[in-house]
């Protein structure tokens, strides 16, 4: 590790539509949101977390990035205003922020797709499986689409990996009001992708769901390119179900959605489920907010066309 101090930040994202089916190389859509997750790093001895030397099992998301490059001593200090186990990309923020990090500061190639190819590896050997429709959306920020036609996005970049390949595209991302609703349930990513994976192998029926998720998807990326959000909105409940189908929701989850419906488009679980959080498309976002309050939700409104990473020496 090189001298000096710098600092990286990476926003986190919620899942639009395509979740789960996106790892079996369907399309998805997300969006980066206004919730960031920091890091400063700087040389140190041994390897200290916000002071503290930990095991690094316990985060295997810093672990990999470190021991790729056999980094032994370092400070990190992190900030993060994206709870972990969220549904709201806390993994995906971190890697790409740290990632973003130990390349500046070990002078490394540090375009976007660099970060992004390392960041989506970074999670695929941490979850056993992945896409990278969280990395590449907190690396880029913006609104992002998996394998979505061309007349919707321009391609940033290509990732293959496990017999699945992904083309990444930006997308124009319209006014649209979200609402996140928390259940407060962390849930990690992992266990849910190797649920939804089992499923699939066991049963012909998993596989027709993850295909009619790809379907009502691509159907969403033509309604956000219209600026549509009864169709949207229509669209996303949709998913729900699916998704509810595939076993990936809860009823903590399901409680939400169904108090926000009746002042949103539509709502569906966001990420990979199983407790996290919760999405609604509104023109009403307050009365929304109340809605999931009074269910035992943790509301906020999120502001979407946010950048993606950041990185530089800071000036101590
Ligand atoms: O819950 P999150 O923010 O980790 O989102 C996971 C999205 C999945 O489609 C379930 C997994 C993936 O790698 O795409």
């Amino acid at each position: 590790m090189r001298g000096r101090t710098v600092r990286a930040s990476a926003p986190g994202k919620l899942i639009v539509l395509g979740e789960h089916s996106v790892v079996f190389g369907k399309p998805a859509l997300a969006l980066a949101i206004d919730r960031r997750f920091g890091c400063e790093i700087s040389p140190g001895s041994g390897v200290l977390l916000n002071g503290v030397g930990v095991s690094l099992r316990l985060h295997p998301h810093i672990d990999s990035i470190l021991r790729r490059r056999e980094i032994s001593d370092i400070r990190i200090i992190t900030d993060s205003e994206i709870p972990s186990g969220s549904g709201l990309g806390s993994s995906a923020a971190l890697s790409a922020a740290l990632i973003s990090a130990v390349r500046l500061m070990m002078r490394e190639e540090c375009r976007e797709e660099a970060v992004a190819l390392e960041a989506f590896e970074t999670e695929y050997e941490v979850q056993g499986r992945a896409s990278p429709i969280d990395t590449s959306t907190s690396v880029h920020g913006g609104g992002v689409a998996v394998n979505c036609p061309e007349s919707i996005g321009t391609p940033i970049w290509n990732i293959s990996k496990g017999g699945n390949s992904w083309t990444v595209s930006d997308i124009p991302v319209p006014k649209m009001t979200f609402v996140v609703g928390y259940t407060g349930i962390k849930a990690a990513t992992g266990p849910l992708v190797q649920k939804v994976r089992k499923y699939k192998e066991s049963n012909r029926f998993a596989s027709d769901i993850i295909d009619e998720i790809g379907d009502v998807t691509l159907s969403g990326m033509s309604a956000i390119s219209r600026n549509d959000k009864q169709n949207l909105g229509e669209l996303m409940t949709r998913d729900h179900k699916l998704l509810s189908i595939l076993g990936v929701s809860c009823k903590e989850l399901n409680k939400l959605v169904d108090a926000s419906l009746e002042h949103s488009y539509g709502a569906k679980l966001t990420g990979s489920g199983g407790g996290g959080s919760m999405i609604a498309l509104t023109d009403e976002p307050e009365k929304v907010c109340r809605a999931i309050a009074l269910r035992g939700g943790e509301p906020f409104i999120v502001r979407t066309g946010v950048p993606g990473i950041s990185a530089e020496f800071a000036e101590l």
